[in-house]
């Protein structure tokens, strides 16, 4: 039960250290093209272990990725106030081209969670760069969770059983599909009418934005988002070295669309084992293909 971190930075290490916290694993290993970094991150998540569930935590150059079940790749640039994610497309494809195959040569059997952005499209092309391997991208996992977190807060109950998807591109033009939210089985404008709690067009629109927007607002605060991602790679890390059959919404090449990116999937140690496409809305339906629009443009428009 090993994995491996590709990118000591703020998310590759918040990653380690949920899985640390987690006891998701028996061994991690950070590598990092800074080892000095990675080395320092490794001993400080290392002396987290000791008090919860006693993973061995180390660094090293790519070659210490051996072994691994799971390799996350959290390399690269991220953005800074004002940028979008599809603007790191070209520095972080470079980087990629780079990355991927030693990544892949050195940890064969491993499946890759892609967590770097745009993620949709270096999901696209790290499937292309590792052959052979199971590649999975983070997609939409945490934005389905900043939306099930936003309608948890108006239900006035636990967020883990808020159950919604956001699909497509995990980017502006993602999709929130409101069809697939439920709060204990009920739609949720059922479930809020039946308690008499507020539902209305302006709250709808309001939860939208914020589970959009909801990295830029954050980016704005702190410059970077780190827990929320850490804490989501942690879980289908998870999901994929158990086996757990798991059903996600990560990002991997969905023919109907020519692209990667996310819809609800069955995951497990081969990666990606099933696709389940949900009933939606028309508007949802147009919303997805204007996504997979989106992504196709860009990567087109930048020929990676
Ligand atoms: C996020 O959504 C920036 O993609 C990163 O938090």
């Amino acid at each position: 039960m090993k994995v491996g971190v590709v990118g000591a930075g703020l998310v590759g290490a918040t990653a380690a250290y949920a899985l640390t916290l987690r006891g998701s694993c028996s061994e991690l290993v950070l590598t990092d093209l800074d080892d000095t970094r990675a080395h320092a991150e490794a001993q400080d998540i290392a002396h987290a272990a000791p008090v919860s569930h006693g993973t061995r935590v180390s660094s090293g150059p790519l070659e210490d990725l051996h072994g691994s079940g799971v390799v996350i790749v959290a390399a690269g640039a991220n953005q800074k106030p004002g940028e979008t994610r599809l603007d790191l497309l070209q520095k972080n494809a470079a980087i990629f081209h780079d990355l991927i195959p030693r990544v892949a040569a050195a940890a064969p059997g491993a499946a890759l969670l892609i967590a770097t952005n745009p993620v949709d499209l270096l999901t696209d092309l790290s499937v292309r760069l590792a052959p052979g391997h199971a590649v999975i991208g983070s997609g939409t996992v945490l934005d389905s969770a900043r939306f099930r977190h936003l309608i948890a807060a108006h239900a006035g109950v636990d967020a883990t059983h808020v159950h919604g998807y956001v699909l497509g591109e995990h980017g502006d033009s993602e999709v929130i599909a409101w069809s697939t939210a439920t709060v204990a089985g009920l739609p949720v404008a059922e479930f809020m009418a039946a308690r008499g709690l507020p539902w209305t067009p302006d709250i709808r629109t309001q939860i939208e934005r914020d589970t959009r927007e909801a990295a830029a607002q954050i980016i704005g605060g702190k410059r970077a988002t780190y827990y929320g991602i850490g804490a989501a790679l942690a879980r289908i890390t998870e999901r994929i070295l158990g086996d757990r059959r798991a059903v996600l919404t990560v990002s991997a090449p969905t023919p109907a669309f020519g692209v990667s990116l996310s819809v609800p999937r069955v995951i497990g140690r081969a990666g990606v084992l099933d696709t389940v496409l949900p009933h939606l809305t028309q508007d949802e339906q147009d919303a997805l293909h204007r996504s997979a629009e989106v992504l196709l443009q860009a990567r087109r428009a930048t020929d990676t």
